[in-house]
Parts: structure tokens; sequence; C-alpha cells
């Protein structure tokens, strides 16, 4: 009786300190000191003892029952106080922060260069990026086998017309636009129109298939490259300061006549050579020119009337220098730890 009372109560003691919620401890408590428990069990065969052991079972039984009901509040008590403590709010803590979404560094520059257009007057046109080979190659002046296509090859899509050619395809600039934009609103005219474009590359630091460009462009009598001068020259000066010039030298499209290259000063070294300009003071940033009397035609514009200006830059190209980002792909790859730097 002696033994079976000391093994319960090291069985119990045991179990007691594997207990964490409140659930196992009521278990415990009915499997051991309920009323069909085990200690009443013994309690209840201390009756058919000898009257010398009914006496010292019985005082040892008593000390055992105070001992373990003693025991049974010390954890009650314990596990208690772990429960508040993980229901305890502390409501003078700061709340938790949510994370807000913020700008694309291209959306950025996209909209400084909006808002500067439309404070001149002109139109932000969205156009699509899926193009007709007419629209952005034969509308444009470049004929079907103008070696100024090999620059800009791109993405086919696997469908042919009616005449059995191949005329989808993505846009590889945003010029088509001049034309479409010449089609629906006619002259006068003033537009920028942003937007994604793609091309066929190898793509590396300074290559990718998708990136994107500004194009800008204004219809109206009397326009000439002093027009287009005034205005690239504020361009340069919005991007990259005051003291920013403006240089042009000649360059072939063959959607515009005559046709450059627009160059800002660099704006690192102020035109005295760094690595960012290539140690020729000049940032190439856009090919620019007088609107090709036939992309005029294809707009249902009259040249003999009419004349206008066009530019068009990259305007991933444009960021890179602002922030000094050194490889294009970053700017689709998604990449958080590139993008929360903006
Ligand atoms: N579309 C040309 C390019 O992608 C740039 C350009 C636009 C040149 C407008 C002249 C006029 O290279």
């Amino acid at each position: 009786m002696k033994n079976r009372l000391e093994n319960l109560k090291e069985e119990i003691l045991q179990e007691l300190n594997k207990v964490k919620d409140g659930d196992l401890l009521r278990e415990l408590e009915i499997k051991y000191l309920g009323r069909k428990g085990e200690l009443s069990n013994i309690l209840r065969a201390i009756k058919d003892l000898g009257e010398k052991e009914r006496q010292e079972i019985g005082q040892l039984a008593n000390v055992f029952k105070n001992d373990i009901t003693a025991k049974f509040e010390e954890v009650k008590k314990e596990v208690a106080k772990n429960k508040g403590e993980a229901d305890f709010v502390d409501v003078t803590l700061p709340g938790k922060k949510i994370a807000h979404g913020h700008l694309h560094p291209l959306t950025i520059i996209q909209s400084e260069l909006e808002d500067l257009f439309s404070s001149l007057g002109f139109m932000v046109l969205d156009g699509p990026e899926l193009e007709s080979d007419y629209y952005n190659f034969e509308a444009l002046n470049v004929a079907k086998n103008h070696p100024a296509r090999d620059m800009q090859d791109t993405f086919y899509i696997d469908k042919k017309n009616a005449d059995g050619e191949y005329d989808l395809l993505m846009r590889t600039q945003t010029s088509p636009m001049q034309v479409r934009a010449m089609q629906k609103y006619g002259a006068p005219l003033r537009a920028i129109v942003p937007g994604r474009t793609f091309r066929c590359e190898s793509t590396d630091a300074r290559h990718e298939h998708t990136f994107y460009q500004l194009e800008g462009f204004m219809v109206d009598k009397d326009i000439n490259f002093s027009h287009l001068k005034g205005i690239l020259d504020l361009i340069g000066k919005k991007l990259y300061g005051p003291e920013t010039k403006l240089r042009m030298r000649p360059k072939f499209f063959p959607f515009v006549e005559p046709g450059a290259n627009g160059e800002y000063s660099c704006f690192l070294c102020k035109g005295k050579g760094c690595r960012v300009c290539k140690y020729t003071g000049w940032l190439e940033i856009m090919g620019c020119g007088l609107i090709h009397p036939e992309v005029l035609r294809a707009g249902g514009i009259d040249p003999e009337i009419y004349s206008g200006f066009a530019f068009g830059f990259g305007l991933s190209r444009l960021a890179m220098l602002k922030y000094n980002i050194d490889d294009v792909r970053l700017f689709n790859s998604g990449d958080l730890r590139f993008l929360e730097q903006f």
C-alpha cells in the first residue's frame, strides 16, 4: 500500500511537469483526484486494513492528498499566468507599419516629363504595343527592304495577313504614333507618347528586349528647326539642371529630314569628361529632326502647308543616367532590392 502511494506520487509529479495548458491539467485532476480516481481507490481500500496499518497508511494518505492537491494548485496558477501573458495586449506599443507601394523609377521620370509637356500644351498619348508593319516602318518612310530595319529587328507575330505577309510586330519605337496621331487629330498637333517598345536584342547590361521610349512631336504652320532646338533645350534643363547645354549633330533617320542626334552636356562632369559620358563631355540622348514630308502625307497632312518636328529617346536610358543604374535589365526584373531604393 505504501509503495502504491509512492509510485502514484511519482507518476503524478511526472505528469504534472508536462502540463502546459488547462485542458490537460483538468484531465489529470479527474484521473488522479476525482471520485473514481486512483487516490479514491486507495482511500477506499484503507478501511479493509488491519488497525495498525490503517492508522499508518491513513496518515500517509492524508499527507499525500494534501501535497498533491497543493501541487495541482501550483500548476494551475502557473498555467493561468502563462495564458494571461499570451492574451495581454499592450495598447501603448506602436502599431505595425503597413508597407506602402511606390513609383517605379521609369514612372517617376515619365511623370516629370508628362508634367513638363502638359504645361506646354502637349497631349499625352498612348499607342498600341502590338503594331502593324505599316505604322512601325512603312508609314515612317522605311520601305520593306530598307537597311534601317536591320537596326530594329523585333518580334513578329506568327500570323500572315491576306497578302501572305507577316505584318504584326511588337513596335520597335514610339514613332508609329506620329502617323496615328496625325490621322486621328490632324494639324495643328502637339503630343508626347511615352510607352513600351521592343527589339530582338541579345540582352546585356545596356540592351534589353523590352524598354521604354518617349516620343514627342509638333505639327503646325511654319514649324522649323529652331522650335525643335528650343524644346530640346528645355528638356535638357528640366532633366539635368539649368546649366545643361544642347548639341545637335546630323544623323540619319528615314522619317526626319534633316535629322539629328540630340546631346546634352554631361550632368556629372559638366562637360569635362568622365565615365558616365565616356570621356566625351556629352550624353547622346535622342534622335530628332523635322518630320519628313512623306510621313506628314502618310498622316494625311499636306507638307506644303504644314511642317513639324519630332524627337524620341529612351526613357530607360534617361533613368539609368539619372539614378546611376548600371544594368538596364533591372527595370523589368521585379527585384525588390532594386525597386525599394526609389
Ligand atoms: N524612333 C527613333 C529611334 O528609336 C528615334 C527618333 C524619333 C528619331 C523621332 C527621330 C525622330 O531610334
